[in-house]
């Protein structure tokens, strides 16, 4: 695979960028830059090189489905990219930095001509037009059209076929220009690469799985037990497994139509599929709600899960113990879901003593975050420093994980 480094006879040539500025901003207001600051190496590499860098990225969801346009054109203003392009112009300062309000047709193509060597333009939302998703095909020839070449450096949305990420590379590429990757993608894919082509040095190797539904996590899940020595479940999903083998699990939510798949996999894990021992419940998550700790055992049978009208919101403190353990003697870890509602103070121990135990095999061991948010956890509780590589991309790495490393939008450039 071409690096953008490798790229030949830059000076002067357009070269179309795919990256990830899909941040969260409400009303234009961005809370959380690190998206676009870790483009800027790949950026500042072409410009600095004399290229013409035409950026393109989605942000947030277009639902085109929806039937009242009034409401597609309000997903299109909440989801405007005019505030990154203000942002990134103040990064990159004094390169100059123009936005362009078109997608596609005679005004984007005459802003793209007027560019000067070394110049920046920022492209509005990819979703606004329908046929991004679909990756159709007249949208990409259009886009194409524009570059002389591509660099792919969105590694969050690699995962994605869509026009930007798949369509115009492929026709580039057919044309015979160049096609590359950025050095965000170099480094996010060799990390994330470790961790699925897993070495003997890297054993115990132990994968760390939260967050809300099961559904959203069975493809990973099987993946990770075929190359982890364990996987412990922690987060909203533990309450469907520990539901399939018998245990109360009060108002905890349980996705029904999962319980078969939980217990199969339980069964199948020669044990490394590890459930929590106890939780940290609640009535409901007001400030002053009544709280209490209350052992759910996976093992021994006690009868007794969580009571009726209470709900886990973290793992208790003998999980947090049990998991702790088992992690200080991983060599690797992957981290993906948070294993409470680390968002309140109250529900946040179980979270912060994994980030804990990660921090722990600093030197010692290789750990990565894959995005979404563990990484929002570990930031807010500070620990992101702790981990060997934080993933920008959050369903981009557990499909890397779930394929062995297949995404269409790095296949597409080799
Ligand atoms: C992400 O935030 O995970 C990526 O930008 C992909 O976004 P998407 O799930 O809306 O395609």
């Amino acid at each position: 695979m071409l690096t953008v480094e490798e790229m030949k006879d830059l000076q002067g040539k357009k070269v179309l960028v795919r990256v990830d500025f899909n941040v969260p901003q409400t009303a234009g207001v961005i809370r959380d830059d690190n998206r676009i600051q870790k483009a800027l190496p790949t950026i500042q590499y072409l410009t600095s090189h004399g290229a013409r860098v035409i950026l393109m990225s989605h942000l947030g969801k277009i639902k085109w489905k929806e039937p009242d346009p009034a409401k597609i054109e309000a997903m299109k203003k909440a989801n405007d990219m005019a505030c990154v392009a203000t942002r990134l112009g103040e990064l990159v300062a004094p390169t100059k930095v123009v936005f362009s309000p078109e997608t596609r047709g005679e005004g984007l193509k005459a802003k793209v001509d007027a560019l000067k060597d070394g110049e920046i333009l920022l492209v509005q939302n990819t979703r606004y037009e329908k046929g991004e998703e679909k990756n159709d095909p007249e949208l990409s020839k259009e886009w194409a059209s524009l570059a002389d070449a591509f660099v792919m450096d969105a590694f969050g949305s690699a995962h994605r076929a869509h026009a930007s990420t798949v369509g115009v590379p492929a026709i580039l590429k057919a044309e015979g220009k160049q096609v590359a990757e950025g050095y965000l993608m170099q480094v996010e894919v060799k990390n994330l690469s470790r961790c699925v082509e897993v070495a003997d040095e890297d054993r115990p190797y132990v994968a760390i799985l939260g967050g809300f539904k099961v559904s959203d996590k069975i493809k990973v899940i099987d993946s990770l037990l075929k190359k982890c020595d364990y996987v412990l479940i922690g987060g909203a999903m533990a309450y469907t497994f520990e539901k399939a083998i018998g245990l109360n699990v009060g108002k905890s939510p349980v996705e029904t139509e999962q319980l078969d798949y939980a217990l199969k996999c339980l069964k199948g894990s020669n044990g490394r599929l590890l459930l929590p021992i106890d939780a940290v419940v609640t009535d409901n998550f007001d400030e002053n709600a009544e709280r209490a700790i209350k052992t759910v055992d996976t093992v021994v049978e006690l009868g007794e899960g969580i009571p009726e009208g209470f709900e886990g919101v973290d793992i208790g403190p003998k999980t947090r113990a049990k998991y702790a353990d088992i992690i200080s003697k991983a060599k690797m870890v992957f981290w993906n879901g948070p294993m409470g509602v680390f968002e309140q103070k109250d529900f946040q121990a179980g979270t912060i003593a994994v980030c804990e135990a990660i921090k722990d095999l600093e030197g010692k061991a290789f750990s990565v975050i894959g995005g979404g948010d563990s990484a929002s956890a570990a930031k807010q509780l500070g620990y992101k420093k702790n981990f060997s590589h934080v993933s920008t991309g959050g369903g981009a790495s557990l499909e890397m994980i779930e394929t062995d490393g297949h995404l269409p939008g790095v296949d597409v450039l080799r």
